[in-house]
């Protein structure tokens, strides 16, 4: 956990502080939010707002995240995605930074996002996805197999990895090759209901900021 950000930061090309405070800067001062899966709290520290719900499965990461998130508007809450233990029409906004593609149900949780928010509210989700196009698919299968892991060996003291079960780059292959393409869950926020579906492009086709907002009147 203590070199969490750094393997972010690394493997993001330094480009995380720049798409965390993008997304973070659609909040206003009087909304109440819901991030899911903040982790170590990386994200959740930039919404300055009345509320911030944290929705994390992970007893370690809330417990660590509590120690960096102690002012008065964070409300930790154990759960998934999948199903969000908050009311109907709750909140105004909800944040998914790179919690998204660890969703087992992207449809269900898609499902409880539109559920949780009021009319008008809305998604955000800045993730890595499939690659569009074979060879921005290869660079970035090459990326991850090779380049990342590098900087990575760089950035993180051999001390420290030693105590890691599995090199994070290995899972994080084995999950790119179970996502799909920002396109694919576009059309999914479609038909769960969102309106105003739109992805923006931020690293080589496969990072994407995905935005979508729940009608005003449903
Ligand atoms: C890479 S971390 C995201 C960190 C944070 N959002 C940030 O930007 O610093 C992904 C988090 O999503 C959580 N997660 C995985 N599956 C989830 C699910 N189905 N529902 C909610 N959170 C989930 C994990 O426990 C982990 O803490």
């Amino acid at each position: 956990m203590p070199y969490y950000e750094r393997v972010n930061l690394t493997s993001t090309l330094l480009q995380l502080p720049i798409w965390r405070s993008r997304a973070a800067g659609t909040v206003g001062d009087g909304e109440e939010v819901l991030e899911i899966g903040p982790g170590p709290g990386g994200f959740a520290g930039l919404l300055h707002c009345y509320r911030v719900y944290l929705l994390e499965p992970s007893v370690p990461m809330i417990k660590y995240s509590a120690r960096r998130l102690s002012a008065g508007r964070y409300r930790p809450v154990i759960g998934l995605a999948e199903d969000i233990p908050l009311k109907e029409a709750s909140v105004d906004k909800v944040f998914c930074v790179f919690s998204f593609r660890d969703f087992m149900n992207k449809n269900g949780a898609l499902r409880e996002v539109y559920r949780v928010l009021r009319p008008g509210g809305q998604l955000h989700v800045v993730d890595l996805f499939r690659a569009i196009g074979p060879l921005r698919r290869l660079m970035m299968e090459l990326w991850l197999k090779r380049g990342a892991g590098t900087i990575l060996r760089l950035a993180v003291p051999r001390k420290a990895r030693k105590g890691w079960k599995h090199d994070p780059y290995h899972q994080l292959m084995v999950t790119y090759r179970g996502i799909g393409t920002a396109y694919e869950y576009e059309g999914l926020m479609r038909e769960v209901g969102f309106k105003e579906v739109k992805s923006t492009d931020l690293l080589l086709g496969s990072v994407h900021y995905l935005q979508g907002a729940k009608p005003s009147t449903t």
